[in-house]
């Protein structure tokens, strides 16, 4: 039986990628933060299942605390570390600049240190990201493709990629980059573009909320979906050689038109009308009887305080090498995606769930 540690096992995907090694035999150990409200939600169907049963264990430990790292590895002993914890929003990445960068590189650092004095050769999984090419190439991105990174969030990521490379190249250690482009999921953290869409296209259409504000429209994605990434994950450390690895579905899109597909979801056609922050998204017909929006109603707005210092505009992957040397291919396609996300939030937003978050108000401040 296979020992897996994951730092920000309560992120996204954390809850995928701990489900999928669970569900695999692995005994998982993870770390969460302490907060002053509870932060498992997602892995919480997870601690019901294999806590009680020796599967999963729980530490608390911040990625900045390097020796509460290491003493967990040096207890540990894992076959595989998944690298996952981090500030990952990029635009709290120029809030935060500091923080971000401080656990993006030494909390990196910490963990291949840890890895590198510890008995046990484990294998390390770096989670890198599409951030770090920084739009400015409108082709298909490799591994090979050169990083202009944007955004504090995107120079910490750079930082803990090269420091992963040297690792391996230095001491001989099992440690891998996963460059994975943006990856969604019905637990996608709800200031994401994407979850911020499905949640309110679904509360606009049961009469929660009136509008939308978001902010760069134009920006376009390649996006897939967290559970075929994290079963990625998993394949790039079964690997003999250590190597690094492009995740992507080699297709983008805008955030106007995931807009416009999450809305169809709900039977809602838009239309988009003016430009720049004038640009509206509204109504054309809304064919399903269960939901009642008006024609003509002005439902998506743009608000610059969304904008960010820098625009990443451009993001597609090239994923032939996942594809050919590991035989891995996304089972789900972009509309997949956004219909298993719409169906869980419209679910979600019952009037009691609605009232019981707070009302609008208040989410919406941080959306
Ligand atoms: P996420 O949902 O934001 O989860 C991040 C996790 O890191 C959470 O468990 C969080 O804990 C934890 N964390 C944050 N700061 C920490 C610290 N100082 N010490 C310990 N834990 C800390 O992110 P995700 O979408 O699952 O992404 C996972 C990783 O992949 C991240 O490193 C992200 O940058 C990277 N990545 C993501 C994507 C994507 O599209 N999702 C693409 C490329 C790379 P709390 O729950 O307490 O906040
Ligand atoms: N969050 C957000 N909110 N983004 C918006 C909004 C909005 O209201 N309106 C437009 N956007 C645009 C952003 O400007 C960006 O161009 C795009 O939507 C995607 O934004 P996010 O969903 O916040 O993701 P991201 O691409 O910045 O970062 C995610 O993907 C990276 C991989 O490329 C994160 O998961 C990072 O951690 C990850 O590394």
């Amino acid at each position: 039986m296979k020992k897996a540690f994951i730092t920000g096992i309560s992120g996204q995907d954390g809850y995928y990628l701990s489900k999928f090694l669970l569900e695999k035999g692995y005994e998982v150990h993870g770390t969460i933060r302490r907060s002053s409200s509870i932060n498992t939600s997602r892995i919480d169907p997870l601690i019901a299942e294999y806590e009680k049963i020796e599967k999963l264990f729980l530490y608390y430990s911040d990625l900045l605390d390097a020796s509460s790292v290491s003493s967990l590895i040096n207890k540990i002993q894992p076959d595989e570390i998944y690298n996952l914890a981090a500030q990952s929003h990029v635009k709290v990445s120029f809030d935060n600049p500091i923080y971000t960068t401080q656990v993006g590189t030494l909390g990196s650092l910490s963990l291949l240190e840890a890895i590198r004095n510890s008995e046990k050769p484990s294998k390390f999984y770096q989670a890198s990201s599409s951030e770090m090419f920084g739009g400015v190439d409108s082709n298909s991105l490799s591994d090979a493709s050169i990083f202009i990174p944007k955004s504090p969030y995107a120079v910490s990521k750079v930082f803990a990629h090269h420091i992963t490379t040297v690792y391996r190249e230095s001491y001989n250690l099992f440690g891998v980059n996963g460059i994975l482009f943006n990856h969604e999921s019905p637990v996608r953290g709800e200031t994401f573009v994407t979850r911020k869409i499905t949640r309110a296209a679904s509360k606009i259409a049961l009469g929660l909320q009136e509008k939308v504000y978001l902010g760069n429209l134009d920006a376009k994605r390649d996006w897939g979906h967290a559970k075929d990434y994290v079963r990625m994950m998993w394949m790039i450390l079964q690997t003999d050689e250590p190597e690094d690895w492009v995740i992507a579905t080699g297709k983008t899109t805008t955030v106007r038109d995931f807009v416009k597909m999450a809305f169809a979801y709900a039977g809602i056609e838009l239309e988009f009308k003016g430009e720049g922050i004038d640009e509206k998204g509204i109504v054309v017909s809304c064919l399903d009887p269960k939901y009642q929006v008006e024609k003509g109603n002005e439902v998506v707005a743009v608000d610059p305080r969304y904008f960010r210092p820098t625009e990443v505009d451009l993001l597609i992957g090239d994923p032939t090498k996942a594809n050919t040397k590991l035989g891995w291919i996304p089972k789900y396609n972009l509309e997949e995606l956004i219909n298993e996300m719409m169906e869980s939030d419209l679910k979600l937003m019952t009037k009691d769930q609605y009232l019981k978050d707070g009302g609008y108000t208040i989410m919406n401040y941080f959306e």
